[in-house]
């Protein structure tokens, strides 16, 4: 820790401790690895580049949700429910695929309020593993990312009046505090490799960076985060991400200062659309399989690991810098997107 960093406001222990406080149901180990690209970081003549792999959160395929159901599934056992009901995203979503699977681990149910998305219709990646587990899947008949609240509402009211007891997955800061914990984690493991202060990438428009935002921040770890959004929406993401890291903030009786302007979160390799296969997307995924074996996919990683290759080619990361990619997961899109991927050109 240099001067200049703000005193840390909680101690490692301190805010373990605090998030032991919120009910959680097992899903995975923790922490996830932090593993090492070594052949990519020669490859490119650049930063020492470290993964962090919470794509291998082990309940349903893995991915980023996984660290918010540990939560949601502990609230909903602990109000004794017997259903999580989700209304949000689209059918080839990781969220619904990671609420369906916790479902099932904690012996509940799952309904799920979708709109069709990209290959929403093919019977491939997250629909079909929502099949498998045997999710009650609620098509609205739209398209798009946004708009479920009347269908959603709907459901509820149906599962209530037959006698169930929905649990409601919201927005709120539970979809946050697992995010501080994996910059907790980060942090203390860059401290056993002796890495100072990483730059720290993550494709986020909402909760992952919003935890990792308050992480830093908490700790006084002096990361510096750079969020890549999936999609691009006016006046951008970082308004809803500094409120979900004082919503957090708050649930943990932890004091935070942040506004939208102190995160840095780019939609610049977004592309035509949300979930649409971008050159520079398909170029990541396939280099980064190419040089260390990890699959990344179109949707969100290879987006986001595209924004990183983009700042070492720019010189914005340099040989003497390490640069922790945060890997969320995401891998059954691969398989939803098996036409465009392997159409897409070798780099
Ligand atoms: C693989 C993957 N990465 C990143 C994200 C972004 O998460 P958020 O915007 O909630 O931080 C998602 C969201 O669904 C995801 O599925």
């Amino acid at each position: 820790m240099t001067t200049a960093d703000p005193p840390a406001a909680v101690s490692a222990a301190e805010l373990r401790r605090r998030l032991d406080v919120l009910p959680r149901f097992h899903l995975t180990d923790l922490p996830t690895p932090l593993h090492e690209l070594p052949n990519l970081s020669r490859r490119l003549g650049g930063p020492r580049i470290l993964m962090k792999r919470d794509d291998l959160t082990q309940s349903g395929l893995g991915g980023n949700k996984n660290r918010k159901f540990q939560f949601e599934v502990g609230a909903a056992l602990a109000q004794g429910c017997d259903v999580l009901v989700w209304g949000g995203g689209v059918m080839q979503s990781n969220h619904a695929r990671q609420c369906a699977a916790a479902a099932r681990r904690a012996g509940l149910d799952a309904v799920l309020v979708l709109n069709e998305g990209p290959h929403g219709r093919d019977m491939q990646g997250n629909r079909l593993l929502l099949e498998l587990l045997g999710a009650d899947v609620r098509a609205t008949g739209r398209d798009g990312m946004f708009g479920h609240e009347a269908d959603l509402a709907a459901v509820v009211d149906e599962l209530r009046r037959a006698g169930r007891r929905p649990f409601v997955v919201e927005y709120g800061p539970l979809t946050a505090v697992g995010y501080a914990e994996c910059l907790l984690e980060i942090h203390e493991q860059c401290a056993a490799l002796g890495v100072e202060a990483a730059h720290v990438y993550a494709a986020s428009g909402g909760g992952t960076q919003a935890g990792l935002e308050l992480g830093n921040r908490v700790l006084a770890a002096g990361c510096t985060i750079r969020g890549y959004s999936p999609l691009d929406v006016e006046g951008g993401r970082t308004a809803q991400q500094a409120a979900l890291a004082r919503a957090s903030a708050e649930l943990l009786g932890l004091p935070l200062t942040i506004e939208p302007g102190d995160i840095w979160n780019s939609s610049a390799f977004v592309g035509p659309a949300y979930a649409a296969a971008t050159p520079e997307g398909m170029d990541a995924i396939r280099l980064v399989a190419e040089t260390e074996g990890v699959f990344l996919e179109p949707v969100y990683t290879g987006k986001a690991f595209a924004g990183l290759l983009h700042d070492v080619r720019q010189g914005r990361l340099t040989a003497d810098d390490t640069v922790v990619f945060v890997h969320t997961g995401g891998t059954p899109l691969l398989f939803a997107y098996a036409r465009e991927l392997s159409e897409s050109p070798r780099p």
